[in-house]
C-alpha cells in the first residue's frame, strides 16, 4: 500500500507558539491511522498543519504526490483532503438536509451531489429520518454521523477525523468508531483518526503514532500498541519510549 499524506520533520505552531516538532507522520492508503495522546499533546495542532490553518516553520506536507506545505487551506480540500474539525463542524441552526447540501459547495456537478447524497445517506441511514430537522437537535452521536457525512459529501480521497467521540456518551465511543472503521471497509477511504482515547481507537487502527509534548513516542502497528504491557504507562508519560524497536517486539 501506497502513502498517500506525508509530514517530513514538520514544525507548527501558533505564531511564536511552537507546539509541534519535527513530524514525520505517514498516512497509507487502505489504511486507517490513528493518533492518540492525552489533552494538549498537538493531536489537533498536527491535523491544523495539514490543513494549512498554523504557523508552518520548517519542515513539508506531500499529499498524492504534491508538496501542499504553502498550499491555502481551501486549495488542499479541493485537492481532496476531507477534514472534520474537532469543534465547530455542523451548522446547528441549518437543516441536516442543508447542512449535507452546504457541505457540498465544492462540487460543481448536481448529479454527483445527488450520488453523494445517496451514498452518505447509505452509510448512516438514522439521517434519513431526519433531514428537515435543525442540526442542533440532533444527539451527540447523530452530530457525529453529520459531520463526517458532511466531509464525505467533498468527496474527499482521505478523510482526517479529529476526536469524533469527543462529548459523547462513554456507550456511544464504541458505535461511533466502530462505525468510522466501517465507513473506511465500505468506502476504502484512508482514514486518520485522532483520539484521546487511546484503546478504543488503537482498536480500529491499522497504523498508530502516540503523541507526547508535541513528539511522536510510538509510531507502529496499533494492535502492538494496544497489546503492549506498558501501554497506560506510556500513554501517561510514566516511562518514555525511546528506542521503537523495543516497544515492536
Ligand atoms: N489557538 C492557539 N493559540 C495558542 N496556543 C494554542 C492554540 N491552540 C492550541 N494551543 C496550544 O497548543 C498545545 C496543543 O494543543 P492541541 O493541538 O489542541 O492539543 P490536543 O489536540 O492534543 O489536545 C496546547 O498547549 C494548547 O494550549
Ligand atoms: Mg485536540
Amino acid at each position: 500500500m501506497s502513502v498517500i499524506l506525508e509530514t517530513k520533520e514538520l514544525n507548527a505552531g501558533y505564531g511564536p507558539i511552537h507546539v509541534i516538532y519535527d513530524l514525520d507522520f505517514k498516512a497509507t492508503r487502505g489504511e486507517v491511522t490513528v493518533v492518540v495522546g492525552p489533552n494538549g499533546v498537538g493531536k489537533t495542532t498536527l491535523m491544523k498543519s495539514i490543513m494549512g490553518l498554523v504557523t508552518t516553520y520548517s519542515g513539508q506536507v506531500l499529499f498524492d504526490g504534491h508538496d501542499i506545505t504553502n498550499m491555502l487551506p481551501h486549495e488542499r480540500t479541493k485537492l481532496g483532503i476531507g477534514y472534520m474539525p474537532q469543534v465547530g463542524n455542523i451548522f446547528s441552526h441549518l437543516s441536516v438536509e442543508h447542512n449535507l447540501t452546504m457541505a457540498s459547495f465544492i462540487m460543481k456537478d448536481e448529479g454527483m451531489i445527488q450520488d453523494k447524497m445517496e451514498m452518505v445517506l447509505s452509510l448512516f441511514p438514522r439521517l434519513k429520518g431526519y433531514m428537515k430537522r435543525d442540526a442542533g437537535t440532533l444527539s451527540g452521536g447523530e452530530r457525529q454521523m453529520l459531520a463526517e457525512s458532511m466531509v464525505l459529501m467533498r468527496d474527499p480521497k482521505i478523510m482526517l477525523v479529529d476526536e469524533p467521540t469527543a462529548g459523547l456518551m462513554p456507550k456511544l465511543v464504541t458505535d461511533v468508531l466502530k462505525k468510522l472503521e466501517e465507513m473506511a471497509e465500505t468506502t476504502g477511504l484512508p482514514v486518520v483518526v485522532v483520539e484521546q482515547r487511546a484503546r478504543r481507537a488503537l482498536e480500529i487502527g491499522d497504523t498508530a503514532y502516540m503523541m507526547r509534548g508535541g513528539r511522536f513516542t510510538f509510531e507502529g502497528n496499533s494492535k502492538d500498541l494496544l497489546n503492549h504491557p506498558h501501554l497506560t504507562d506510556m500513554y501517561l508519560g510514566a516511562i518514555e519510549v525511546h528506542d521503537l524497536k523495543s516497544v515492536r517486539e
